[in-house]
């Protein structure tokens, strides 16, 4: 494990920002991150754990100390119930893990193929997409207090995991590090069992676009090729349009202000939220605003989905939340509504 310093960090972020990190390590296993524990001066400067730099964009170079999580591995056991318990380390790519559950004929993961990022950040925003969220499959997350070095667990009904939320992104924010996930998922699909009980496929198009197949009687492998080919579609591909996915997070208002809306804006789509509240997509209301597709240098609003913001090469992180700027305020003046960065800025 070295210490580098001045690192740039474009290499280490999907909106491709080139800001150097001060100080620069990369822990290759779970006892490399606890080892690092150790050295108490690297762990006093500020710090910044990055996993896959999928959610984050940096507005400047960051005068600390970056630790990249390299760790990998995946480990399983069966439980008596026919569910498998899968637990991987930090460092692993998201797409990894579900594509080697699908492999494996383990349910649960496949509508959460090809969102970028690691293991590690998964549960801190509560990863989700096409009717399911990371937490509906994990069993526990293993951190470690970066204060005390203690290893702690916590089960999944404990880590107040909420739309995009959890206990890492407020009371446990900056002073952990994730060393594994444990994911409980179906031992799912068999010749014997090729049931379709336990996919999800209600969200959006994935049934329609399994019936234009032929696909009568999907498996998990079908769903994964589906969600896969939607994403592929809809989102911009980082290796080629920087970018950190959906860059806001979808207004939940409550009952009353939906129906002002409505009132208002008859064709305003709204989703009923697990809070009791509803759930307005932040999408449409940037497209009613006029931002699809638009473009100011090298900042941009993504043409296919209006929730990404997009740099097109050179763009700084000012220009991006420059541009976020805008949208909030163009958002608030027309819709009453504050649209929330899902993005952390750095
Ligand atoms: N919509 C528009 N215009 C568009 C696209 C969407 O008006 O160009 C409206 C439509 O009303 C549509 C609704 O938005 O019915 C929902 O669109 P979509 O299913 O694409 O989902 P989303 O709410 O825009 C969320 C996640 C995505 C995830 C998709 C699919 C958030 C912040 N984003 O987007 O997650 O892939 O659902 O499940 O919840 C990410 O987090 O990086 C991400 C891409």
């Amino acid at each position: 494990m070295h210490l580098d310093q001045h690192v740039s960090l474009k290499p280490y972020n999907t909106f491709g920002m080139d800001v150097r990190a001060r100080y620069f390590i990369e822990p290759k296993s779970r006892s490399e991150i606890l080892t690092l524990l150790n050295y108490r001066s690297m762990i006093r400067m500020p710090f910044l754990v990055l996993g896959g730099g999928s959610n984050m964009l940096f507005t400047g170079n960051f005068e600390g100390l970056v630790i990249h999580i390299s760790s990998k591995g995946i480990q399983w056991k069966e439980d008596v119930d026919g569910t498998v318990l899968v637990t991987a380390e930090a460092g692993e790519l998201w797409d990894d893990l579900v594509g080697f559950c699908v492999g494996k004929g383990w349910a649960g993961l496949e509508n959460l193929s090809l969102i970028p990022g690691t293991v590690g950040a998964a549960p801190v925003q509560n990863i989700g997409a096409y009717g399911v969220e990371v937490k509906d499959c994990i069993e526990s997350v293993h951190y470690v207090m970066t204060d005390s070095g203690k290893e702690m667990h916590l089960k999944s009904g404990e880590c107040q995991f909420g739309y995009r939320d959890s206990i890492f992104r407020n009371s446990l924010k900056r002073r952990c590090i994730i060393l594994d996930v444990t994911f409980r998922l179906s031992a799912g699909d068999s010749e014997e069992k090729p049931g379709t009980a336990h996919l999800k496929l209600d969200y959006g198009t994935i049934r329609k676009e399994l019936e234009d197949q032929g696909i009568s009687s999907p498996t998990i492998a079908d769903v994964r090729n589906v969600v896969c080919a939607i994403r592929r579609r809809k989102l911009p591909d980082p290796a080629e349009i920087g970018n950190a996915g959906s860059f806001f997070r979808n207004p939940v208002v409550e009952g009353v202000t939906r129906d002002r809306l409505l009132s208002t804006f008859p064709t305003l789509p709204w989703f009923p939220d697990i809070s009791g509240k509803y759930k307005i997509p932040a999408a449409w209301l940037i497209q009613q605003c006029g931002w699809k597709g638009f473009r100011d240098g090298d900042a941009g609003v993504h043409a296919m989905q209006p929730l990404v913001l997009v740099n097109y090469g050179l763009a700084s992180g000012g220009q991006i939340t420059a541009l976020m700027q805008r949208i909030i305020e163009s958002v608030q003046n027309r819709f009453g509504i504050l649209l929330r960065p899902e993005v952390n800025i750095i």
